[in-house]
C-alpha cells in the first residue's frame, strides 16, 4: 500500500495554512511550481489550486530539532531532501512536514506568506516533461500555444480563478430560480431543424440514412411548449450551438441562462432577471447594483432611440459621444450645398423615398474640444482609414472655428452658410469642437459610426480598451420593431423570430405599414454587450397568422416549417414569455477578461477550431460509408 495518499492522507490545501498553524504536522499535495536549491537548503514552491506554499528542505532538520519537532538523532529530513534535489517544474508531489513561521523572509504575495513547511518525507507520484510555457500569472506565449496545450493553460491561476466564476454563476442562477419556483428542466439537444434562427449544425442519421437532425441552436420551441404543458416558469443552464462565423463574443457551442414564463408580462421578466444580475453581482462581486439602480430596477431606452443615438441596440453607456441623426436637417436645407446630401433630400422631397426600401441617412458625431484636443491632425485623419476598414468611402469631417466656421474641412467650400449655421445648431457646437460625418444607406452608416463611437471612446481613455473598468452599465433596450427589411429577399423578415408578439395598437398595421410594427423583445446590455435577449411570445392564433401573410409566409408553409408549435398553440397556450442571457458573455464581462475564450474551458479558435483535439478532422471512409454520405472534394 502506497504510504502517501493511502495512509497519509492531505490534511490542509496549499493556501490554507497560517501562523496560527505553527508545529502542525501537515501533509500537503501539489504541483512543483519552483524549486531553488541554495547551497543545502532545497526550496519549493508547491501549487495546488487553492494557493501556494513554500516547502523547505533541510537535510539536518536543524530548525525542527531545535524547536523540539524531530529528535537530535533523526535522520528522517535526509532522504526527502536528497530526492528534493531531483524535484522539476510541474512534478507532482506529495509532503508531509511541520509548519514553521518565517523569521524574517515573510512573502505578503501569497496567503501563506507567513509561514513555510519544513519537509520530513517526500514522495514524487508523477514527473513531467518541461511544458511548453511556464505556469504562471502572466506569461506573454501566444494563444495558440496556449490553447494547443490548454490543460496546461487552465493550471494558470488567472483561469482556474475565472472557472471559478463561472462554477459560482452556476450555483448563484440555480439557487436563485429554485428559490423563486422555478424547474430546471432539460430540452433535447438533437432536435428538428426549423428555420429562421442562426444558421444549425446538421447530425446525419445513421438509422435514417440522407435524414438529418439539427443541433438546437436554442430551446426556444421546447421552452414554449413547456410553457403550453403547463410548468409555468422554467430556467435551464444549456448549451447551444450555432455554426456563426465567430468573434470576440461568439462561440460555436455557448451556454445560455435559458428562462421562460406563464401568465407574465415584459415587467414580470425585467424584474426576475433583474433580481438574478443584482444576485449574482452582489455574491460574486460583492457589488450592490441597487446603489447604482434604485430598486434593483435597470434603465430602459427604447430602440429607436438606441439606433438613433448610439448606431446600434447594444449602446456602451459608459461615456458620450452620441450620435447625431442629421438627416431631417439635410432634408429641409435641401441637400445644403453637397451633392451627395442633396441627392439624399432630393430622393425624399422628390416622393421616391418609401419606408420599405432600404434608407439613405446623414450622421454626424461630435467630439468636445477637450477631448478634440487630445487628438493630433494626423490623428484624426486615421479614424479615415478606421472606418474605410469597415467598408466606409470616407470620414468627412470639420474642426469648429470661434465664428463657427468649418476648418481643416473637404466640406467647407460646399455647404451653404444656412445650412451649416443649421446643422451647428443641431449639434450645439463650440468653439474647437470636431466633428465628423458619415452619410449613405443607412445600415453602413450606423455600423460604421457605432463602431467609430467605441473606437473613439477608448481611444480617448473613457472607456478602457477591454474590461469594465468598475463601470456597470446595465440596460434594457426595449420596443424594437418586429420586422426588417431584407435588402437581398427583398421583403419583410421576422428580426427575432415569427412567435414575438406585436404591441397590440400595432396589430392593425400589420396589413398595412408592416415596417412600423413594435414588439415586445428586449435585449438586456451590459457596457455595450448583449447579454441577453427575449420576447414575450404571440399565442393568439389569429395574430400569428396575420404576422405569418406579414412575412409572405403562406398557411402551408407555416405548417411545414412551425407545424408542431402552431399545433401546441391550439391547445390551449397561456400567455407566455421569456429570455436567455449568455452565460458565457455574463463571465467575460465580470472577470473582466477580453474575449469568450479566456472563459471557456476549452473553446475553439476564431476560425472553428480545436488546436489541442485537431477537430474538426476528416471522417473515415467507413464511418461516412455508414452514414450514406460522400465527401465532393473541394477545389
Ligand atoms: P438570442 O439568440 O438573443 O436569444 O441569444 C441569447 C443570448 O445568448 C448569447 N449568445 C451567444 N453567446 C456566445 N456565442 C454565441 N454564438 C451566441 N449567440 C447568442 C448572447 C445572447 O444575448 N431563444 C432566444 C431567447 C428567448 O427569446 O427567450 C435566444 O436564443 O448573450
Amino acid at each position: 500500500m502506497a504510504r502517501f495518499i493511502d495512509e497519509l492522507k492531505r490534511t490542509h490545501h496549499n493556501g490554507q495554512l497560517r501562523a496560527a498553524d505553527e508545529k502542525k504536522s501537515v501533509v500537503l499535495f501539489g504541483w512543483v511550481a519552483s524549486h531553488r536549491d541554495h547551497g543545502g537548503l532545497v526550496f519549493v514552491d508547491l501549487r495546488d489550486r487553492e494557493g501556494i506554499t513554500q516547502l523547505v528542505f533541510d537535510p539536518a532538520a536543524v530548525v525542527l530539532k531545535k524547536q523540539g519537532l524531530l529528535p537530535q538523532d533523526s535522520a528522517e529530513a535526509q532522504s526527502a531532501h536528497t530526492l528534493a534535489q531531483s524535484l522539476r517544474s510541474e512534478w507532482v508531489i506529495g509532503v508531509r512536514g511541520f509548519v514553521l513561521g518565517r523569521e524574517g523572509n515573510k512573502n505578503d504575495k501569497i496567503d501563506t506568506g507567513e509561514i513555510e513547511v519544513h519537509v520530513v518525507e517526500l514522495t514524487v507520484f508523477n514527473r513531467s516533461e518541461t511544458p511548453p510555457f511556464e505556469i504562471a500569472d502572466a506569461i506573454d506565449t501566444s494563444e495558440e500555444k496556449r490553447l494547443e496545450y490548454r490543460y496546461l493553460d487552465l493550471r494558470r491561476a488567472p483561469l482556474q480563478k475565472t472557472l471559478r466564476v463561472r462554477h459560482r454563476i452556476n450555483q448563484v442562477t440555480r439557487r436563485y430560480f429554485d428559490e423563486s419556483g422555478f424547474l430546471e428542466l432539460e430540452t433535447p439537444v438533437m432536435v428538428k431543424y426549423t428555420p429562421g434562427g442562426a444558421r444549425n449544425f446538421l447530425v446525419p442519421s445513421r438509422m435514417h440514412l440522407g435524414k438529418f437532425y439539427a443541433l438546437a441552436e436554442s430551446p426556444q420551441l421546447f421552452k414554449q411548449l413547456y410553457m403550453v404543458a403547463g410548468f409555468e416558469k422554467y430556467f435551464q443552464i444549456v448549451k447551444c450551438f450555432r455554426d456563426e462565423d465567430l468573434r470576440l463574443d461568439r462561440q460555436l457551442e455557448f451556454t445560455q441562462i435559458d428562462v421562460e414564463m406563464s401568465f407574465i408580462n415584459q415587467d414580470d421578466v425585467f424584474r426576475v432577471m433583474e433580481g438574478l444580475v443584482v444576485r449574482i453581482w452582489r455574491e460574486i462581486l460583492g457589488v450592490d447594483l441597487t446603489a447604482l439602480y434604485p430598486g434593483g430596477r435597470f434603465p430602459r431606452m427604447p430602440f429607436e432611440e438606441s439606433m438613433s443615438k448610439y448606431g446600434n441596440d447594444k449602446p456602451d453607456l459608459r461615456f458620450g459621444l452620441e450620435h447625431a441623426d442629421l438627416t431631417g436637417v439635410i432634408i429641409e436645407q435641401g441637400g445644403g450645398g453637397v451633392p451627395f446630401w442633396k441627392a439624399i433630400a432630393d430622393k425624399f422631397t422628390s416622393g421616391q423615398y418609401r419606408r420599405d426600401l432600404p434608407q439613405e441617412i446623414v450622421k454626424a458625431l461630435r467630439v468636445p474640444r477637450d477631448l478634440a484636443a487630445k487628438m493630433s491632425r494626423a490623428e484624426v485623419e486615421k479614424l479615415e482609414d478606421f472606418v474605410k476598414g469597415m467598408g466606409a468611402k470616407g470620414l468627412a469631417r470639420a474642426k469648429i472655428d470661434a465664428e463657427g466656421n468649418w476648418v481643416q474641412s473637404p466640406l467647407a467650400k460646399m455647404i451653404t452658410p444656412e445650412a451649416r449655421r443649421a446643422i451647428n445648431a443641431h449639434l450645439g457646437v463650440q468653439d474647437g469642437d470636431l466633428v465628423v460625418f458619415q452619410f449613405g444607406r443607412a445600415s453602413m452608416v450606423q455600423t460604421v459610426m457605432a463602431n467609430l463611437r467605441l473606437h473613439l471612446g477608448k481611444k480617448l481613455g473613457l472607456i478602457p480598451e477591454s474590461g469594465h473598468g468598475g463601470l456597470w452599465n446595465l440596460l434594457w433596450v426595449v420596443d424594437p420593431p418586429l420586422f426588417e427589411y431584407d435588402e437581398d429577399r427583398k421583403g419583410w423578415v421576422a428580426a427575432h423570430h415569427a412567435f414575438t408578439r406585436p404591441h397590440d395598437d400595432c396589430v392593425a398595421l400589420l396589413d398595412t405599414d408592416p415596417g412600423k410594427v413594435l414588439c415586445w423583445r428586449y435585449d438586456l446590455v451590459l457596457n455595450g454587450f448583449e447579454l441577453g435577449g427575449g420576447s414575450i411570445r404571440l399565442h393568439d392564433p389569429d395574430v400569428q397568422a396575420k404576422v405569418f401573410r406579414a412575412l409572405g409566409i403562406s398557411d402551408d408553409e407555416a405548417r411545414a416549417k412551425f407545424g408542431f408549435l402552431l399545433d401546441a398553440l391550439k391547445f390551449g397556450a397561456p400567455p407566455h414569455g421569456g429570455i436567455a442571457l449568455g452565460m458565457d458573455r455574463l463571465a467575460m464581462l465580470l472577470s473582466g477578461a477580453e474575449s469568450l475564450r479566456d472563459v471557456i474551458p476549452f473553446p475553439k479558435t476564431q476560425k472553428g477550431t480545436d488546436l489541442m483535439t485537431d477537430a474538426p478532422n476528416v471522417a473515415a471512409p467507413a464511418q461516412l460509408d455508414e452514414l450514406a454520405i460522400r465527401v465532393v472534394e473541394q477545389t
